[in-house]
């Protein structure tokens, strides 16, 4: 590829044929200017529904709508040229039967150039994965800890340990049958998921499973630092910005309060000979 050359965004089927090669790096984004920031960097951008928790204060995902997604879904595009973007259905509007899946879906894409559409569940999802894969839709399958499902799940467990396993992996290959281009394994024991990840032809898209996951994804506001009120064991800050946004915060109170703040250089003259300009 020349200097000048622009990259293309990966379609689903890129990131298929990356089973067992490069890992894959993705980051959740919900915003214009961070899609700017990681556009480069990443795969794909998952517009995901955590949205609801890091930036419109709700304690779980389970409240989030159609029109969250689509919003923020617009406002990432506006930031990418060459990451795919993958947005989450929110809950209620994919679970009903595949015609309701099949409508949100085509909406969320319609609406927002989304490249695939991720949905949480494993194999009592998989009859809505191949509808949607069949007409059009590319879908990335969510297994493991599915944070939808936070009031039957009982908290945000591990998932797949013991007995358990043995479903788990029930899971990751329905979805991988019924024609998902990828799935997330989220909180799984990293022995499991090195195992799925052998067994299934789809990559596997770790959080909270394995370093050997064909990828990774975070939420974008954890792994910099920025959402504060929990820290799940998986997540690692590669940044602090939360603390150095107070800290900048505090300063700027401090020289508005000192009347330091705005300085000459900030302010507007009347043309005045020699004044500020
Ligand atoms: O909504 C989200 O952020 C997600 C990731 C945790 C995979 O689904």
């Amino acid at each position: 590829m020349s200097a000048t050359a622009k990259k293309r965004a990966p379609m689903p089927e890129d990131i298929l044929a990356r089973k067992g090669g490069e890992p894959i790096v993705s980051l959740t984004c919900y915003t214009t200017p961070m899609a700017q920031i990681m556009d480069p960097h990443v795969d794909f951008v998952l517009v995901g529904d955590s949205v609801g928790m890091v930036l419109h204060g709700l304690t779980s995902t389970v409240a989030v709508t159609m029109e969250m997604m689509i919003l923020h879904g617009q406002a990432v595009a506006r930031g990418l040229s060459s990451a795919m973007m993958v947005v989450d259905l929110p809950f209620g509007t994919y679970e009903e039967n595949p015609e309701q899946a099949f409508r949100n879906a085509a909406r969320i894409m319609r609406e927002t150039g989304a490249g695939a559409v991720k949905l949480e569940g494993g194999r009592h999802m998989a009859e809505t994965i191949r509808f949607l894969v069949q007409r059009g839709v590319p879908v990335m399958a969510h297994i493991g800890l599915t944070p939808q499902s936070i009031n039957t799940l009982g908290g945000y467990k591990v998932q797949g340990r013991g007995a358990a396993a043995q479903a788990l992996m029930a899971d990751a290959k329905a979805v991988a049958e019924a024609g998902a281009f990828a799935v997330v394994l989220e909180k799984v024991p990293a022995s499991l998921a090195d195992r799925v990840t052998a067994e299934v032809p789809i990559p596997t898209i770790g959080i909270g499973a394995s370093a050997g996951c064909d990828g990774q994804i975070l939420v974008v506001d954890d792994m910099l630092g920025l959402f504060t009120a929990f820290k799940a064991k998986f997540v690692k800050r590669f940044a602090t910005l939360g603390e150095d946004a107070g800290a900048a915060i505090a300063d700027y109170a401090r020289a508005v309060k000192a009347r330091e703040f705005p300085g000459p250089e900030h302010v507007f003259g009347d043309a005045t000979p020699g004044g500020p300009k």
